[in-house]
């Protein structure tokens, strides 16, 4: 029987490299659409479950800048599959009181992904219960970059440029940073996710394939993130 979470011991924000969806199609001979279209699933028990346990922060790593190097079909289903999963489920994002946000450069989607983006983060602003990010066109290369040439741009000089100054125009500004990041399908990488964010983040990895990932596999991730002792660099307390 699996152990009650501690409520006090909960990451704050979870961020999760949502990997294996084509792994996944193909050990069971079947199209990488639907792996996507499973892990779409996925990514909404993993909304629920957050949820559920108070999480005030998810984000989802749903289409890197990098994946426009697939073929044209992939990408085209992963955009349409985006805007299916946001058509059906805003109404009851909305009530649950989740708020949608995105983090990546949004110009360089589709119209109507984009279209139906705005949509429900106009729907939804006034949510304050759990944010969801989902990282669409993401590099966080890209993303520190374009901080630096905002913060050029504004003006002000360069000797003040800290990282306090730059986090400012991260699309993360003002948000908390992960607490935990998880990685599905075995890989042990970050690819470009969050590098500002996530110098003190704790990594989990596990070998599930992103589309069978479940509560319980949640629940593990946070078991182990509770065992964690977090430094920041300084000394283990005792
Ligand atoms: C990685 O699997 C997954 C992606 C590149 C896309 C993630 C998208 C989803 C989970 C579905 C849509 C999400 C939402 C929020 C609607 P992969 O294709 O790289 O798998 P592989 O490494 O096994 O080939």
């Amino acid at each position: 029987m699996e152990a009650i979470l501690d409520k006090n011991q909960l990451p704050r924000h979870v961020a999760i490299i949502m990997d294996g969806n084509g792994r996944w199609a193909k050990s069971r001979n079947l199209p990488r659409a639907e792996g996507h279209r499973r892990g779409a699933l996925a990514a909404r028990a993993a909304v629920e479950e957050c949820l559920a346990l108070g999480i005030a922060e998810l984000t989802l790593y749903a289409f890197s800048r990098e994946n426009w190097s697939r073929p044209a079909e992939e990408v085209n289903f992963l955009f349409r599959l985006l805007v299916e999963f946001i058509n059906k489920e805003l109404s009851a994002l909305e009530t649950q009181g989740v708020r949608l946000m995105v983090i990546g450069e949004e110009e360089g989607l589709p119209g109507y992904a984009r279209k139906a983006l705005t949509l429900a983060r106009e729907r939804t602003v006034g949510n304050s219960r759990m944010i969801l990010n989902l990282a669409l066109n993401y590099s966080g290369r890209e993303e520190i970059a374009r901080a630096c040439r905002l913060y050029m741009e504004s003006g002000a000089p360069a000797a003040a440029c800290d990282c306090a100054s730059l986090t400012g125009y991260l699309y993360t500004a003002g948000r908390p940073d992960p607490d935990l990041v998880i990685r599905t399908s075995g890989e042990k990488r970050i690819s470009n996710f969050l590098l500002f964010q996530t110098a003190y983040s704790e990594l989990y990895f596990c070998d599930t394939l992103w589309p069978d990932f479940s509560a319980a596999d949640l629940h593990k991730a946070l078991h182990d993130y509770a065992g964690r002792i977090r430094r920041f660099g300084g000394l283990t307390k005792h």
